[in-house]
This record gives structure tokens, sequence and C-alpha cells, in this order.
């Protein structure tokens, strides 16, 4: 049987992802949820519910989820905590046409827990955040170039830089991605490099000399950065007069509650958070040292709801959560015991698979020289996985809320499904053993 006419695990799911392709353009607003990514047919589309680790989806299997709403869940779904302070809030009203105290009283937490926040601006996700910093850095120096290096939203002057000849993303992201409605006049004005190489970054601001208004990038994923390199990059800033700027969108204050910056003990000029900051409530935020942001009062920054008190409420609740059950440290250890958990699983089975990166940030690392053997291999591992009810990529988005009942559950089904992929390339039947077509990693990233 063709793999398109073989009966789907989750007809329900499939059902609304068809209905949705009728009505959404692209069938989902985020492309890391369209079903491609994961096991097509297989893998669960659509959610009913979720609560602490795990989902339930609409054809009423249970899941645990290993990619915590894409980063977004820090805490756990539906925490306790936040979501009564978020529902007593909502009893008080969402917006006012005045402003509520909670903008300050976030601000002002957020100035002290995150080294280099002097002065702070809202906004309602990470895209939005890092458009609004690079206006900032822009309007600040009067310059027009940025610098990249990593994934910072949707908007124009990111997507920028895929008007370049070589279609500079290519390399580093979205593989093929178009910057059809990108404005051609912003072509040459967002230029990426390369993670861990001064020297490459010095030539690049080199050769845009008195043109580059920031360096906006992600301090870190899953690897330490190399020695020195962050605080090179700081340096290089700095002697090019160009803006410092963190996006910790995703690393944030899953390393610590002051953010990577604070982990890693190099402070930029200017960071932006959102995602895990507010355990799912729609929030971002851009912090900086007072001479940076302090000048954005003079340009046009301005939305409704960038001051809605849901996710100024959740955010809060968030960050005093966060601190007082140190997430941090506690996902510094359990990482640690699921990566030498499944370590142990491998070798027991005997496959050739490791886990690797940070504690916060485990990934599985399938030595297998063949790269469309290793794709197969790893949408083997997702399709089964997701049938012993363990939703995710090969890689680990942590949140507080999984505990030991989910390490021994992910555990056995890791060993089963790690049987199954060995016995799959001792018998070269791995392709046989997929009921979807390969995995589409849409997301190659640039920052490891
Ligand atoms: C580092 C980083 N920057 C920016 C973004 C964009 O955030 P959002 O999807 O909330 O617009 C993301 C999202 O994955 C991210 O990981």
């Amino acid at each position: 049987m063709n793999k398109s006419e073989r009966k789907t695990r989750v007809p329900r799911s499939m059902e609304l992802y068809e209905r949705a392709m009728r009505v959404i353009p692209g069938g989902t607003q985020l492309i890391s949820r369209r079903p491609n990514r994961v096991a097509y047919g297989v893998s669960p589309v659509y959610a009913s519910r979720a609560k602490g680790a795990r989902f339930w989806d609409v054809d009423g299997f249970e899941y645990i989820d290993w990619i915590s709403g894409i980063g977004s869940i820090l805490l756990g779904y539906a925490d306790p905590v936040v979501d009564d302070a978020v529902q007593k809030q909502i009893c008080l009203g969402a917006i006012y046409s005045v402003n509520h105290e909670l903008e300050v009283e976030l601000a002002e937490e957020l100035c002290r827990s995150i080294p280099c926040a002097e002065m702070v601006r809202y906004a309602k996700c990470g895209g939005e955040a890092c458009a609004m910093a690079v206006r900032i850095a822009r309007g600040v120096t009067g310059r027009d170039k940025i610098l990249f290096c990593g994934y910072h939203g949707w908007h124009d002057w990111y997507i920028a830089a895929n008007l370049a000849e070589e279609a500079s993303l290519n390399s580093h992201l979205f593989p093929g991605i178009e910057p059809t409605g990108v404005p051609r006049g912003l072509a040459g004005t967002a230029l990426p490099f390369s993670y861990g190489n001064l020297d490459e970054l010095s030539e690049l601001l080199e050769k845009n000399k008195g043109q580059v208004a920031a360096i906006i990038m992600e301090p870190l994923r899953s690897s330490m950065p190399p020695d020195g390199y962050l605080a090179g990059v700081k340096t290089l800033c700095a002697d090019h007069g160009a803006i410092f700027i963190m996006d910790e969108i995703t690393a944030g204050i899953r390393y610590s509650t002051g953010g990577a910056q604070q982990y890693l003990g190099v402070i930029p000029d200017m960071a932006v958070f959102a995602k895990s900051i507010s355990n799912g409530y729609p929030m971002g935020v851009v912090v900086g040292k007072r001479e940076f942001m302090e000048p954005a009062s003079r340009m046009f920054i301005s939305s409704t709801y960038w001051s809605d008190t849901i996710g100024l409420r959740a955010t809060l609740s968030t960050l005093n959560e966060v601190r007082r059950r140190d997430v941090p440290g506690q996902l510094q250890k359990f990482g640690a015991g699921l990566k030498r958990g499944l370590k142990v699983v491998a070798n027991e089975v005997g496959l050739d698979v490791g886990c690797i990166g940070n504690d916060v940030m485990p990934m599985l690392q399938f030595s297998i020289d063949d790269q469309n053997l290793k794709n197969q291999a790893v949408t083997l591992y997702i399709q089964e996985m997701a049938k012993r009810g363990c939703h995710g990529y090969a890689s680990f988005y942590l949140n507080a809320a999984q505990g030991e009942a989910e390490l021994g559950q992910t555990l056995q089904a890791a060993r089963e499904t790690f049987i199954i992929i060995r016995d799959g390339i001792a018998g070269k039947r791995v392709a046989d053993l997929l009921e979807c077509s390969v995995q589409k990693d849409a997301f190659r990233r640039l920052v490891k």
C-alpha cells in the first residue's frame, strides 16, 4: 500500500487539517505546527486540552509533550498558580482605556532580575519584540544595517536577508524560503554571520564600517558558546559603535532567572524575551540599557494590546514561580537524568545514538552517515514514540511539570523504539517501517 493511502492513526486531526487547508493559507499559523514536521498521519495535529506535562489530541490519545508548546511552556500546561492569577485578572478587566500599575510593576521586576535591563518595552510575541529592538537600534544609531545570527521571526527586516543574490537564509534557516512580499529596497540591510566565528564577524563589520546599527543573535541554544566568543562579539560591537542585542526568546529564563546573559556572564546592550516568560500567554519584552532604550520615547512604537493585563499578569506570575521553584536548576537536573537514561537505553539496545547538548535542551544524535537513512531513522523515531504516547522531535523542550512518570514512560518508549530502529537498520528496512513520509526539518537553525 502506498504511504499516502495508508489509513491514518489520527483521522480527526487529519480531517481538521484538510478543512484548514481550504480556509487557512498554509494550514497552520506557525510552520513548526505543520504536520509534516513530525510523523504525518501518525502524530497528532490538533490538541483538545493540556495539563502539566501532557496533552490530549482530538482523536482521544494522551501524550507527554516534549515540545512544550514550541518552547512557550516552562512551568507546565495550565499551571495552577499562573492560571489562577490570570483568571482573577480577567475578572478585573483584560484591558482599559488607561494604563494599569502591573505595567510598571513588571518593568521594575525585569530591571531587578535581568542584568542589562534598565528600561523595558512590551510586545505580544517574539518576532514583534525583535522588530521593535531593531527599530530602536536603527533609531538610536541612525544606521540601517543589521547583522544577525539565529532565528528572529517573520518580519521584513529579517526576511530581507533572503533578498541578497545568494539567498543568505538558505544556508541557515528555512531552506528555500522566499522573500516574497518583502520590499526589494531592503536588500542588503540584514546580513547573517556564522555562530562562533569572530574573524568572519569582524570582516563583515569592516566591510560595512559605520553602517551597522546592531548585531542581534541568539546567545546559545543547546550547546555552550566557544570560550570568549560572546565577549568577543560584545567588544566588536563596542569597537564599531553597533548595539549588541541578545535574542533570548528561546534560551532566556530556561538557563537562569536573569536570562542566558546572566548564565553566561556576558551582558549585552539590549535583549528580547518572549515565549517561556509568560508560560503560554502572549507576551514579549524588549529590555536594555537606558541610553539605548530611552530614545524609543521619541520613536513611533505603539500598540493597543501591548499593555493588556493578561500578558502582564501572566509574565509577572511566571517569573515569580520560576524563581520560587528554581526552574532553571530543576530543568538542569531533570535534563541530566533524561540524557543519562537515554544513553543507558541506547547502550543496552545497541543502537548508536547519543543524547547531547546542554542539560536544559538535550537532543538525540543518530550516528548514521547516509543522510537519507538518518532522516528516515529520525522520522521512525518520531513515529514510534508518538504511537507510545510521546510527542516530540528528536530533541527535547523541557518544562517543570515533567517528572518521574514522564521519564519512566519515555525511557520505556525509547527502548522499544530504539529496538525497532536497530533492527530496521540491520535488515535495511527502515523505509518500509515508516507509516508516513519523511519528516521535513523546515527549521535548520544557525545556532545549535
Ligand atoms: C530565538 C527566537 N527568536 C524569535 C522567535 C520568534 O518568536 P514568535 O514565534 O513568538 O514570533 C523565535 C521563535 O521560535 C525564536 O526561537
